[in-house]
């Protein structure tokens, strides 16, 4: 196994053991992420869409109810049991016309041709994202949308948090959600660039600011677990893993408001370009 395929079977395992709890905690996180990529690029009756790295189909099944019967919605997923949790949820909300199939966001094995091309949150724990990126150009009718989304600062408060997990990180994920101020990542600029030098034209940005809300600390807690930083707690010894959860609750609970509940901002950035026409 390539190191490619075995960081791509890591982040596959890793999914695939928090699908049923990811975005079910009670912490309004993807949703209005992914709906502040909507309002960017607003999908419309008829279209096709193509949702990269779709989870449990936060931007799918908002554009599957738009873009209606006529149109495609269709989810790729390197996890079986998020794209299972995807139909599930499809089905419930009677969106029949959803396709969530399991697949790698590099060279996606779907047919077609598609008017949007959505991709919220994946980019970087992707092998090469620059590859991926071109990928998805032939699968797109000229002039068609891209709206990929990446994480912008995060709240000091929430990183000094983080910071309980540093002395157990490999270095690969000190910086996590950003791979660093020097990568693609770290920067508005860095991200345009990556997707110009794929070969999307139009290329912008949109940053905004999400509150993200705790309920208490230990939603905190959960929140963490059911997401990508549940690998931070992987790497913590299992026999170290209650001291470094006390201490982190401690920080978490320091910055709490009267009511019991902490509510951090998360940077969050929306790159937007369009394949050439
Ligand atoms: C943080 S989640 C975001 C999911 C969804 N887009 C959302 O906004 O809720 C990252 C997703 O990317 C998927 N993913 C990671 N690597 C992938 C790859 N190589 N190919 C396809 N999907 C991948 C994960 O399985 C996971 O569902």
């Amino acid at each position: 196994m390539t190191d490619a395929q075995d960081q791509t079977a890591r982040i596959a395992g890793l999914f695939d053991a928090l699908s049923t709890s990811y975005d079910a905690v009670g912490v309004d996180f993807f949703q209005p992420i992914a709906d502040g990529l909507l309002a960017q690029m607003p999908p419309r009756a008829g279209e096709r869409w193509l949702d990269v790295g779709c989870g449990r189909g936060a931007v799918l099944l908002r554009a599957a109810e738009v873009v209606g019967a006529e149109g495609r919605a269709v989810g790729v997923d390197i996890s079986a049991g998020m794209v299972e949790q995807t139909r599930a949820l499809a089905a419930e909300r009677g969106l029949d016309h959803v396709e969530a199939v399991v697949g790698d966001a590099t060279a996606p094995s779907v047919s077609g041709e598609f008017d949007a091309v959505a991709s919220s949150l994946v980019l970087f724990f992707l092998p090469d994202p620059a590859a991926a990126l071109r990928s998805w150009l032939p699968l797109m009718a000229p002039g068609a949308r891209l709206g990929v989304v990446t994480f912008g600062p995060i709240d000091p408060r929430w990183q000094q948090v983080d910071s309980v997990f540093e002395p157990y990180l490999p270095p690969a994920m000190r910086d996590a959600r950003t791979s660093g101020a020097a990568g693609p990542f770290g920067s508005d600029a860095g991200m345009e660039r990556l997707v110009t030098d794929a070969g999307y034209a139009d290329v912008r940005t949109v940053t905004t600011e999400l509150p993200v809300r705790f309920a208490d600390p230990e939603r905190w807690h959960a929140f963490t677990w059911s997401v990508g930083q549940r690998q931070m707690w992987l790497s913590v010894p299992e026999e170290e893993r209650p001291a470094v959860r006390a201490e982190a609750l401690h920080r978490v609970a320091s910055y709490a408001d009267p009511d019991g509940s902490v509510t951090f901002t998360q940077g969050v950035r929306y790159t937007l370009a369009t394949s050439p026409a």
